[in-house]
């Protein structure tokens, strides 16, 4: 394996809670990091703060609202522009369920459902985008950054349209990036990049945590630990198309192990992208 102060590592989502932890425990490590944001000011400000408490002056920023395609289609040519290859991607952005009170239905720019376009064809989209330049680095992995919040997505209610619930279209936004996990590393089997799916833990102490439930339990440094060793362990080396719960292999719901449903949902996910 590459030593980590050789590996270029794309952190999504870095400017706040476990992902901006585990892009602050990379660069300590002496990796090349590329943070991402939505938001110019929050990811300047997150760069100059890591780059003070680690000396790293490896480290860069992309801009890019998951809530657009259009934005991740250019997040993606901005790294291949200035990266050839790429070691690791994080697909760790996401949004929870908001508040719990507000049941509005909320749309992504492309007028999809916004949990799942956010939390799952951004990275699914972006992911495609990358795979020359992880093809470049390998043996390269992709971390899906799940949860243990999943539920069956109902493929006559994808968008939600029906009896909307915001806890439900997070739920099926992250069964769905399990199912993507198992789909694309039997794709890429034996194709020296492995892909895997993890809950960091439940609860942790970010902002997506406390507004929904306004009490956490964990820290987000244990959750970025979870990121990192699935990431990075030796022992994880050629492994893929795993679902890691604590540093364990762990079981998804079953939907996650349906090939029809996969399938659909592989079909469904490349037409909405325009892939
Ligand atoms: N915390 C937990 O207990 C827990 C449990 C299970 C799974 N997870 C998963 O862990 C991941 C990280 O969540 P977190 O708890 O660390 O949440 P967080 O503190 O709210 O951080 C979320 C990150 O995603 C970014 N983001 C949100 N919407 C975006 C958009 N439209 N475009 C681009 N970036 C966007 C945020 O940017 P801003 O800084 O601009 O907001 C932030 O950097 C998520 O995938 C989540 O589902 C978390």
């Amino acid at each position: 394996m590459t030593a980590i102060q050789d590996q270029v590592i794309l952190v999504t989502g870095s400017t706040d809670g476990i992902g901006k932890q585990t892009a602050y425990d990379f660069a300590k490590m002496g990796a090349t990091v590329l943070l991402h944001g939505r938001n110019r000011e929050r990811a300047e400000v997150t760069l100059q703060e890591i780059f003070a408490a680690t000396g790293n002056n490896r480290l860069e920023y992309y801009l890019a609202d998951f809530s657009s395609l259009t934005d991740v289609r250019h997040l993606a040519e901005a790294v291949r522009f200035k990266h050839r290859s790429l070691n690791i991607l994080i697909n760790n952005a996401g949004i929870g369920a908001g508040n719990l009170t507000n049941k509005q239905r909320a749309l992504s720019q492309d007028g999809y459902e916004l949990r799942l376009a956010v939390n799952y064809l951004a990275p699914f989209l972006l992911t495609h985008l990358l795979l020359p330049c992880l093809q470049q680095a390998v043996p390269s992995r992709i971390i899906n950054v799940a949860s243990v919040g999943q539920q069956p997505i109902d493929f006559e209610n994808v968008m939600q349209e029906q009896q909307y619930n915001p806890m439900q279209a997070y739920c099926q936004s992250k069964i769905a990036g399990v199912m993507f996990t198992f789909d694309l590393a039997e794709q890429l089997k034996n194709k020296g990049i492995t892909v895997n799916c993890l809950n960091p833990g439940s609860r942790l102490n970010t902002k997506m945590v406390r507004e929904m439930f306004g009490e956490y339990r964990g820290s987000v440094q244990s959750g970025a630990d979870e990121i990192i060793y699935v990431a990075t362990s030796h022992e994880l080396e050629g492994v893929t198309g795993k679902y890691f719960d604590q540093k364990q292999e762990a079981q998804s719901i079953a939907q996650a192990y349906d090939r029809k449903a996969r399938q659909k949902l592989w079909q469904l996910s490349k037409s909405l992208c325009n892939l």
